[in-house]
């Protein structure tokens, strides 16, 4: 991406923010090989609605269907690396006075590409956890596949770490998220379809506090229409250019 596509209102406000959060959502993993959640879906698990598998009644109806799916989504995250977008972001972190990176995503790829402020809002896939007494779990024994192995401690069903549908998000990082929101200078909205509340409301309390708004996504959103400036690219693309435009002495 050229960085002459900025605006320049866009790069004075980077340079001179004092709180620059991001928001980010599946996008930004995509680059790394990590399926979003509302995309066309292709492969193994193609038939199958995550908005469906990622629900506390599926894990109770048919637990090792949501296992298995999870697995599998494992597997991908072992398997990925950060790319471009989680590095810049990283990057950017270094050159501001102060930075919060808000993810819904649970795979720790932010943390892997150096970020050092990061409130995972829907909790993180790698870890497991009980679903009865919330026991953390690190070893259970095996069992045959299409069905979910249990708790050591309470005999439940075992379940990734990570917020489902209908749950409540973790209080302490929303509260943290909430306050970011509300003191940033320009909120990044990176990769995120913008559906799923309450991250999607973080964009809106920014704004009314004053933030700036950037969405970075190749494909519009409902949060579109209040960004004030929208990068139609790949954050792997934007982002990289977005911190070259903006600090271009640093070496990064
Ligand atoms: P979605 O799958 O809903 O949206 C992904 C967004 O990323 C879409 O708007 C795409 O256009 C955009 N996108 C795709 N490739 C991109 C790229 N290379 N660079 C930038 N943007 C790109 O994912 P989320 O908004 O993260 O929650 O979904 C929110 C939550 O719903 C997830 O955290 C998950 C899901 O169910 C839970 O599991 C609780």
């Amino acid at each position: 991406m050229e960085t002459s596509a900025f605006p320049a209102e866009l790069i004075r406000r980077l340079q001179e923010a004092h709180h620059i959060v991001a928001l980010t959502g599946a996008g930004i993993s995509a680059e790394s090989g990590i399926p979003t959640f509302r995309e066309a879906q292709t492969g193994l698990w193609a038939r199958y609605d995550p908005q469906t598998l990622a629900s506390p009644e599926a894990l109770a109806r048919n637990p090792g269907l949501v296992w298995s799916w999870y697995a599998w989504r494992r597997s991908l995250v072992r398997q990925a690396a950060p790319n471009a977008g989680h590095r810049a972001l990283a990057a950017m972190e270094r050159l501001v006075p102060r930075f919060t990176l808000v993810t819904q995503n649970v795979d720790g790829l932010h943390q892997q590409a150096g970020s050092r402020t990061v409130i995972e809002l829907h909790g993180n896939i790698m870890r497991t956890v009980c679903a009865a007494q919330r026991h953390v779990v690190t070893q259970w024994a095996p069992v045959p596949e299409g069905e979910a192995p249990t708790c050591p401690y309470c005999g439940s069903v075992l379940r990734p770490d990570v917020v489902f549908f209908g749950e409540n998000l973790p209080p302490q990082a929303l509260e943290a998220a909430l306050q970011a929101a509300q003191t940033a200078d320009v909120m990044l909205v990176i990769g995120t379809s913008g559906v799923v509340y309450p991250a999607a409301a973080l964009p809106g309390l920014a704004k009314e506090h004053g933030a700036w708004v950037v969405e970075i996504n190749p494909q519009p959103t409902p949060l579109s229409d209040l960004a004030d400036t929208t990068l139609r690219a790949p954050a792997g693309e934007a982002l990289p250019a977005l911190v070259a435009a903006a600090w271009p002495r640093q070496n990064t």
